[in-house]
């Protein structure tokens, strides 16, 4: 069906099959954005709404950025593409040498991939070829967590633990197992940041590994702060007993970043924040403020060069994708990370962070709120369930939050919100003082 340029909305919405989405509802009462600038969208019926979760906890800087617009315009009229196999071009080992410098310190390699999805299954790739290289073979199992997400590829969602995303999808990738979710609203529900119960979750690595043997497992992947699963805060002094049980047993640990990079906890990446330091991370989304598709895998210089072996000519890493590296990604990537260095974004997150966690924890005493959790610029809500409707009530909530402008997320029945880093306090009192009225409202 043509597109009329008066109303941009076609009126014919089936051909495109959505995306994590109940097509059905969608098309019934479509929600459609057409422009969007710094901290607002625009609606298809002229409404501005106010961003709460950075489109998809990726827009970090806002929206519509005058250096990333103009990085992409440039690039795409000097070198649109370029083989991403055998050849180069210079913006791809600028960005990478970019995200060197602002990584983590011992994070000395890039390997670009086009989501956090492949940047998952190039980690979890990399780390049993890694196993490999240095004589240890037998290393294959991949540990990751229930209530995990890394994405929806097969690998990802072998080690996710999300169980409407795994259920439907048959036997997935053998020999996986699950740390336990960190998960106890009895003894930690309206924790402000970290919960102080549940470090010794971490210790089940070791019952996991004595199950299996050492000398089987590859890799733990975990997310530092589980975001899609609805905002799981880890316990105090988790990460780091994770980070000493899999140095004790030479099992590599992976950060996914997908979410916490690029400045949401308010320093470059959760590993900075939480000072524990993985043997590599994921990271996609706020790369390149979301506005063309890019993830990278950070990797360490002992990771990266025991592959480096061999005859000069031969292949190291039998493993890559048509757009690594793409060079308007690679331009836009090189405009966000410059954009958050000018404006100081990531510092802002962390000033802002206090008011924001007070901001969330006010939603606390309003109907159904069972639970209310934050760190950085994340929070999550939890709302009781309505009885045999699991995440009707949730969904509502995001429905009746759209129709009064402001633009929140839902999983399960948990409210997650993760504003671009640039909100003001004025649009946190809107945020949060819409979703208590939305909250009244409930059924
Ligand atoms: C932690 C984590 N890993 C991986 C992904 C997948 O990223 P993508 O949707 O870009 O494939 C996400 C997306 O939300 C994520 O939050």
């Amino acid at each position: 069906m043509a597109l009329d340029r008066s109303n941009p909305v076609p009126n014919d919405l089936s051909a495109f099959w959505m995306p994590f989405t109940a097509n059905r509802q969608f098309k019934k009462a479509p929600r459609m954005l057409v422009s969007a600038d710094r901290m607002h969208y625009r609606t298809a019926d002229g409404r501005e709404v106010l961003d709460g979760v950075a489109g998809l906890w990726c827009c970090n800087a806002g929206h519509n950025r005058p250096k990333i617009v103009e990085a992409i315009r440039q690039q795409a009229g000097e070198l649109d593409y370029a083989p991403a196999f055998q050849m180069g071009h210079p913006k791809a080992f600028e960005l990478a040498n970019r995200l060197r410098d602002m990584a983590p310190q011992p994070m000395e390699h890039v390997f670009f991939t086009n989501s956090g999805s492949e940047a998952v299954e190039t980690a979890l790739k990399i780390a049993i070829a890694y196993q490999r290289a240095i004589g240890q073979a037998t290393r294959t199992r991949l540990i990751g967590r229930e209530r995990g997400y890394h994405g929806v590829n097969f690998g990802g969602i072998s080690v996710g633990g999300i169980v409407n995303n795994r259920k439907f999808f048959g036997t997935l990738l053998n020999g996986v197992d699950h740390l336990p979710h960190t998960h106890q609203p009895a003894l930690n529900a309206f924790s402000r940041g970290e919960p102080e119960h549940g470090a010794n979750l971490a210790d089940e690595l070791e019952r996991i590994v004595a199950l299996h043997g050492p000398e089987t497992v590859a890799a733990v992947i975990v997310e530092p702060v589980a975001g899609s699963t609805g905002v799981l805060i880890p316990p105090k002094g988790y990460l780091k007993r994770l980070r000493e049980l899999t140095r004790k047993h030479g099992i590599l640990l992976i950060f996914d970043e997908v979410i916490t990079g690029f400045g949401r906890l308010g320093a470059p990446f959760a590993a900075d924040y939480f000072d524990v330091m993985p043997d590599m991370i994921t990271c996609a989304k706020g790369l390149t403020n979301g506005v063309i598709p890019m993830g990278a895998v950070l990797a360490t210089k002992e990771i990266h060069d025991a592959f480096m072996q061999g005859p000069e000519h031969v292949i190291e890493l039998f493993h890559g994708y048509t757009y690594s590296g793409n060079p308007i990604a690679s331009a836009a990537g090189l405009a966000t990370l410059e954009t958050y260095r000018e404006e100081g974004l990531f510092e802002r997150a962390a000033e802002i962070a206090p008011y924001w966690e007070d901001a969330v924890h006010s939603l606390k005493g309003l109907p159904h709120v069972i639970d209310i959790r934050n760190l950085g610029l994340i929070a999550g809500v939890e709302l009781e369930p309505i009885a045999g409707e699991p995440t009707r009530r949730a969904f509502s909530a995001f429905l009746d939050a759209y129709e009064h402008n402001v633009m929140i997320r839902t999983t399960g029945d948990i409210i997650a919100m993760s504003p671009p880093l640039i909100i003001e306090k004025s649009h946190i009192d809107t945020l949060i003082g819409t979703v208590a009225d939305v909250l009244k409202r409930l059924q």
